[in-house]
This record gives structure tokens, C-alpha cells and sequence, in this order.
């Protein structure tokens, strides 16, 4: 579902050059979850970037479904993210006066909505629990709350692949957990999940652990 292969990306700023991956090789399958540990600044967020079509790496190639998303222009590339890749980070990125129902539904904006659109937010807002809270805004939730709104949003569009960045970065551990399962639950359902964190408490759901220093992977 994923591949990377030799990516290597250098980050070119006013203070110099970083080298934030060198050689990353990494595939996840349909079904599986892999997640990639590593201290900060290692090139955890850096490699999820690069994997979601966001960041083009300097070399080395990226396919995503066997499409390659920096060969195709702008606007294809942002289908094939809209229509293949969820997204969840560790600040979630909820609109702040928007609703739990139209925070989820805001993913539907890059895609033509259809009538089930509505229907389906509503199912995965229950779906995560968040039943009771539909109609609150992000301010009157809690932060493992706010956290499973952003993964309703990700699972909006029936994403192949999703893409975690330190998801449990912010919650505790009842709160972690609950994220987890729901990550693992959609690889059980087939699709395909890079979680990427320091976290080593996450360490118990995923597949596959990748262990990453320096902008390399150190263990498989
Ligand atoms: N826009 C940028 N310009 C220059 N250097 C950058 C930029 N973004 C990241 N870096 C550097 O690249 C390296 C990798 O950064 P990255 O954000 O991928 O690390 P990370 O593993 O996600 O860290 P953390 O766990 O703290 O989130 C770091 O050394 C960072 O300082
Ligand atoms: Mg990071």
C-alpha cells in the first residue's frame, strides 16, 4: 500500500543544511501496522510528510496504491491523498468553531460529497463514541476526545492508508489506548497504518516496530 524506497531528504535553511533522512527504505502492507520509533528530530514527521504526497524528498521514490504521488501534477496528487490517505497529528487540527460533525465532514470538502457523506460522519462519530458530543465544538471536548474526532475525520473518505504522527502525544494512557485500538482495528479491517512516535507504550499494538536515528532506519 505504501513503499519508499532509498529516500533521502536534506532540509536547506537560512542556518544551514540538515540531513533529515538518509536511505529510508519502508513498505507497509494492506493490513498491517508498522510503527517507527525514534527520538526527537530523527525524521519521524520528516518520513510521514514524504509517505503522504506532502513534502517531496530529494531522492528516491515514493509509491502509494503503486502510484507514485511527486510524478503527478499538484491537483492529481491532492486526489490521490483525498482518496487513498487519512492523516492524524498529534495537535489534531480542529477547526476551533466548528462543530464535531463538521470537523469530520470538513474532510469531505476536497471531495465531491455525495448524499452518504452526512450519514457516515454521524456513524463514525458514534463509532469512536463521541455520539453524545456530536453538536460540541473542539473547546468543550476533552483531549482523548479531541483526538478521536480527528480520527472520525481521518476515516471519512474510507482512506487506505493512515498516516499517525504522534497521535498519543498529548493523552493518557486510557486515552493513548483507546487511539491505538481504533488505529488497530482499521489495519484489522485491511487497510494500512505508519504510526510514527516516541512513544514506547504504543509499542504494543502495531505489527511492526522500525527503529529510527538520525535519519535512518536502525532496526526492522
Ligand atoms: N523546515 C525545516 N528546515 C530545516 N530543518 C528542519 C525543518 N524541519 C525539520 N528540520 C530538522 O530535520 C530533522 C528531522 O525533523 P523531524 O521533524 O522529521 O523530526 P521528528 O523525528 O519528527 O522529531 P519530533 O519527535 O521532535 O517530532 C530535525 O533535526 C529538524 O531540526
Ligand atoms: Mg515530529
Amino acid at each position: 500500500m505504501l513503499k519508499l524506497q532509498d529516500v533521502t531528504k536534506m532540509y536547506r535553511g537560512r542556518a544551514g543544511r540538515v540531513q533529515a533522512l538518509e536511505n529510508i527504505s519502508l513498505a507497509v502492507q494492506p493490513g498491517e501496522f508498522v510503527s517507527v520509533q525514534g527520538p526527537s528530530g530523527c525524521g519521524k514527521t520528516t518520513l510521514l510528510l514524504i509517505a503522504g504526497g506532502l513534502l517531496r524528498p530529494d531522492a528516491g521514490q515514493v509509491a502509494v496504491d503503486g502510484r507514485r504521488p511527486y510524478d503527478l501534477a499538484p491537483e492529481d496528487r491532492a486526489r490521490l491523498r483525498a482518496d487513498l490517505v487519512g492523516f492524524v497529528f498529534q495537535q489534531f487540527h480542529l477547526m476551533p468553531y466548528l462543530t464535531v460533525l463538521d470537523n469530520v465532514l470538513a474532510a469531505s470538502l476536497a471531495k465531491p460529497s455525495d448524499d452518504g457523506v452526512r450519514q457516515r460522519a454521524v456513524d463514525l462519530i458514534e463509532h469512536v463514541g463521541l455520539g453524545p458530543r456530536t453538536h460540541h465544538v473542539p473547546g468543550e471536548l476533552s483531549t482523548g476526545e479531541r483526538q478521536r474526532v480527528a480520527i472520525a475525520r481521518a476515516l471519512l473518505n474510507r482512506p487506505r492508508l493512515l498516516l499517525a504522527d504522534e497521535p498519543t502525544g498529548n493523552l493518557d494512557p486510557a486515552s493513548s489506548e483507546v487511539v491505538l485500538r481504533h488505529l488497530a482495528d482499521f489495519a484489522d479491517a485491511g487497510g494500512a497504518v505508519l504510526l510514527v512516535t516516541h512513544d514506547e507504550r504504543a509499542a504494543q499494538y502495531p505489527h511492526r516496530a522500525v527503529r529510527m536515528v538520525g535519519g535512518r532506519i536502525s532496526e526492522d
